[in-house]
């Protein structure tokens, strides 16, 4: 098992597999075009495959196939199933902007995917344009909701993150969403992870004033139980027992570092332990330079050493991370 300096077991990987994305979400990237990295700096999906049955075999459990978005890189089902074959991980999840997913679900779930988490930032046309700086989507992101539920990747979760002026008056609405499509809806603080830097803390809503919203709404929550301790959402039943599920994410106002048992593989082959981390770790050069898989055991050990104790977001000094969110993963 690894554990960190800390004594945090860590326990979940999540792998981007690209840092491209057909979407440009105002709290994520830039509104200009950003350089993506040139494709020879990408991992192959072999390359991808040989690290996550190295990260498999030294204690991981769970795999998060993220991006920018997952599904735009050609050949990702078949690479969800060889990390099923590998026998490795006890839950393969995918984090998607949900675009393509009407149509990928069904071979997703035949791969062997177990679960999708969809980002869906607002339930209004116009203003999910505006968020996503993309036109029409919203139709398509719906579409693929209903596929994956009606595809058995089960729970689906949809992720909003909440950001003051943009749709923070959308909760009560997200809220009633999920009761109608019993699914579990997350809400998550905003994190200054954008790459416009328009983060600031007067555009956070913290968890505390959405449950509040949600009451005053006449949408009174009962927590539920954390299914394991380094959970992001903080979960919530409707008081009056009705289908659906909510999640608060709530980073910045409640931070939930003590318990983190993740890393991070990016697209390009370096470990990052911490979202908030000012610099990241090389696996790719190990790898190309043909090294053992003992050789590359050892590195990962070394670097979950280093692993940060937590994001220091609220400290005077904060200072963000070397990458924004598009070539992290979520
Ligand atoms: P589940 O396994 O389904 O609970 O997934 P998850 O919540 O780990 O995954 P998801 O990709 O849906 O994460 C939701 C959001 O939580 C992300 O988009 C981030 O905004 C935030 N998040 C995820 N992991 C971390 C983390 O390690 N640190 C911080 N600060 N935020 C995180
Ligand atoms: N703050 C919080 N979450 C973010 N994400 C992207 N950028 C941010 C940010 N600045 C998350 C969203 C998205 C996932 C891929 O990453 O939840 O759904
Ligand atoms: Fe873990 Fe860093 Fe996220 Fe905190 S901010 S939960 S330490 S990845």
């Amino acid at each position: 098992m690894l554990t960190d300096k800390f004594g945090r077991q860590i326990t979940d990987l999540r792998v981007s597999v690209t840092d491209r994305c057909n979407f440009r979400c105002i709290y994520c990237r830039a509104s200009e075009p950003e350089n993506y990295q040139p494709p020879e700096h990408l991992l192959s999906w072999p390359e991808l495959e040989r690290l996550c049955g190295i990260l498999g075999r030294l204690g991981l459990r769970k795999i998060r196939v993220t991006g920018g978005e997952p599904l735009v890189r050609p050949g990702v089902e078949e690479f969800i199933a060889r990390l099923a074959a590998l026998g490795l991980y006890d839950d393969i999840a995918i984090t998607t902007n949900g675009y393509t997913l009407a149509e990928k679900a069904p071979t997703l779930k035949a791969a062997g995917l177990n679960r999708v988490n969809v980002s869906l930032d607002s339930l209004r046309p116009e203003r999910f344009d505006r968020i996503t700086r993309t036109r029409g989507a919203l139709k398509r992101v719906l579409a693929g909701i209903e596929a994956a539920q009606a595809g058995g990747l089960d729970p689906v979760k949809v992720n909003a993150v909440i950001v003051r002026g943009f749709n923070d008056d959308e909760i009560s609405d997200f809220a009633r969403f999920a009761r109608h499509r019993g699914l579990v809806m997350r809400f998550i603080e905003f994190m200054p992870l954008d790459a416009d830097h328009i983060w600031d803390r007067t555009r956070v809503v913290p968890a505390a004033e959405m449950r509040r919203g949600l009451e005053a709404a006449g949408l009174p929550l009962e927590e539920l139980p954390r299914h394991y301790a380094s959970e992001t959402a903080l979960r919530y039943r409707f008081a009056d027992g009705g289908p659906g599920e909510i999640g608060l994410v709530a980073p910045v106002s409640e931070p939930f570092c003590g318990k983190c048992s993740r890393i991070r593989l990016t697209a390009d082959g370096k470990i990052r332990t911490c979202l908030f981390s000012q610099f990241d770790h090389d696996l790719r050069g190990l790898l190309r330079a043909g090294a053992p898989e003992s050789e590359v055991t050892a590195e990962v050990e070394r670097i979950v050493e280093m692993k940060e104790d937590g994001h220091h977001i609220n400290d005077p000094d904060f200072v963000p991370p070397n990458r924004t969110m598009v070539f992290i993963g979520g």
